[in-house]
C-alpha cells in the first residue's frame, strides 16, 4: 500500500503520537505531532483522526500522554489521573464504541499492574497502546481476506464515507476486501459516495483508493438510487461505528438510506468491522448514542456559506441501519450471515 500509517507512536515513553491530519486531505498530506492528551482530544473532536478503529488507537495513545507526567511515588494520584484522562478522552466523540473499548482496555491493564510501581504501569500502558494498533492492523488483514470474496470480478462496489486505511491502523475494514481483491488481480470498480457534510468519501476514500491504483468513481450522495436503478451497483460494503447485540449498525449518516435503496433493488448490503466495534451492552440500535455535530458543517463548505447563516440545521453524524437490511457482517473472526443475535454472540465468543 502507498498510504502512510494513519497513526503511530514515535519513540519511547518520552515520545509522541504522529497522525495524518485528515482534515487537510486530499490537498495536503501533512502529519500532526501530538505531545499531550489535549491535542489528541482536539484531533479526535475535529476529525483530524477519524474512523472507529483509528479513534480507538488515538484514545489509547492519548491516555499514555495524559498520564506520563504523573509522579512516580503516588499510586493513588496516578489512578485518579488515569480515570480523569480516560473520561476526558472518551468524551471527544460518542458513537464509535472503539474509543471507550480501547480506553477501558488500557485502564484494565493498569489495574492488572497495580501491584507494580507507577513507572512500570506507564510502560505497560505504552505497550498496550502499541498492541491495540498492531492488533487492529492484523484484524484489518483478516477482514480483507474474507471481504475480498464479496467483490465480484468485473463488477462494481458502492461504499460510503471512509472505512479504509485512514480509518484504521492500516488497510481498513470495508476497503480491506478491495485491497486484497486488487492484490489478487481482480478487476472491479468502486463507487464512492461524497459523504456530506465532511466529504470523507470524496476527500479520503477516493484519495486512498487512487493511491492504491484501484478504479474509483466519486458520486454525490443523492445519486445512489439512480445508479442502482440503472444496474450499476453489484453490492454495497460499508464500515461501522458500533454494532448492537442484534446486528443493528451505526455508521456514517446516509448509510441507512443506502441500505434501504439496496434492499429495494435486491442488491446485497454488507458491513465490515472488527470485533472491537460490537457493543453487546446495546441490545438494539435504539440504544446507540448518535453524535450531533455543529450546524456550521452543513451551512458552509470550505469556509464559504452554502446556506443562510441563521437557518436552523439538523446535523446527526451517524444513523442506524437495522439488522434486517444487512446481508452479512464481515469480521476479523469470520462472516456473520444471516445476521442474528445468536450468530453475533457465537462469533464474538470464538477466538
Ligand atoms: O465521522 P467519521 O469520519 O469518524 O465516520 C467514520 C465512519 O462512519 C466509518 O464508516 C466507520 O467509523 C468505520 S471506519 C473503519
Amino acid at each position: 500500500m502507498n498510504v502512510p500509517r494513519t497513526i503511530e507512536w514515535i519513540g519511547d515513553l518520552n515520545g509522541h503520537v504522529r497522525m495524518i491530519d485528515q482534515t487537510l486531505l486530499p490537498a495536503e498530506l501533512k502529519f500532526l505531532e501530538c505531545h499531550d492528551a489535549g491535542s489528541v482530544w482536539e484531533a479526535i473532536k475535529v476529525l483530524r483522526v477519524r474512523g472507529a478503529p483509528a479513534i480507538g488507537i488515538a484514545g489509547a495513545m492519548g491516555l499514555v500522554l495524559g498520564v506520563r507526567e504523573a509522579e512516580e511515588g503516588d499510586q493513588e494520584a496516578f489512578f485518579e489521573k488515569l480515570r480523569e484522562q480516560r473520561d476526558y478522552l472518551a468524551g471527544a466523540r460518542p458513537t464509535a464504541v472503539n474509543l471507550t473499548w480501547a480506553l477501558d482496555r488500557m485502564v484494565a491493564v493498569a489495574n492488572d499492574c497495580s501491584a507494580k510501581g507507577v513507572a512500570e504501569i506507564k510502560a505497560a500502558l505504552l505497550n498496550e497502546a502499541r498492541r491495540i494498533r498492531d492488533e487492529d492492523a492484523a484484524s484489518c488483514r483478516a477482514i480483507g481476506r474474507l471481504g475480498a470474496e464479496l467483490i465480484p470480478d468485473g463488477g462494481t462496489v458502492l461504499t460510503h464515507c471512509n472505512a479504509g486505511s485512514l480509518a484504521t491502523a492500516e488497510y481498513g475494514t470495508a476497503l480491506a476486501g478491495m485491497y486484497v481483491a486488487h492484490e489478487q488481480g481482480r478487476r472491479f470498480k468502486v463507487y464512492s459516495c461524497e459523504t456530506r457534510p465532511l466529504l470523507q468519501g470524496s476527500r479520503l476514500t477516493a484519495w486512498e483508493l487512487t493511491q492504491a491504483g484501484i478504479e474509483v468513481i466519486t458520486i454525490c450522495d443523492n445519486m445512489v438510487g439512480a445508479l442502482m436503478s440503472e444496474g450499476r451497483i453489484d453490492c454495497v460494503i460499508t464500515g461501522a461505528d458500533r454494532i448492537a447485540a442484534n446486528g443493528d449498525t451505526a455508521n456514517k449518516i446516509g448509510t441507512y438510506g443506502i441500505a434501504v435503496l439496496a434492499d429495494a433493488h435486491g442488491i446485497p448490503f454488507h458491513i465490515a468491522a472488527p470485533a472491537s466495534t460490537f457493543d453487546l451492552n446495546c441490545s438494539s440500535g435504539s440504544e446507540i448514542p448518535l453524535e450531533q455535530r455543529s450546524a456550521d458543517e452543513v451551512r458552509s463548505l470550505h469556509g464559504r456559506p452554502t446556506a443562510p447563516p441563521e437557518v436552523p440545521v439538523y446535523n446527526p453524524a451517524f444513523d442506524v441501519t437495522p439488522a434486517r437490511l444487512i446481508h452479512s457482517i464481515v469480521t476479523d473472526r469470520g462472516i456473520i450471515e444471516p445476521v442474528s443475535s445468536e450468530a453475533i454472540a457465537r462469533i464474538l465468543h470464538s477466538t
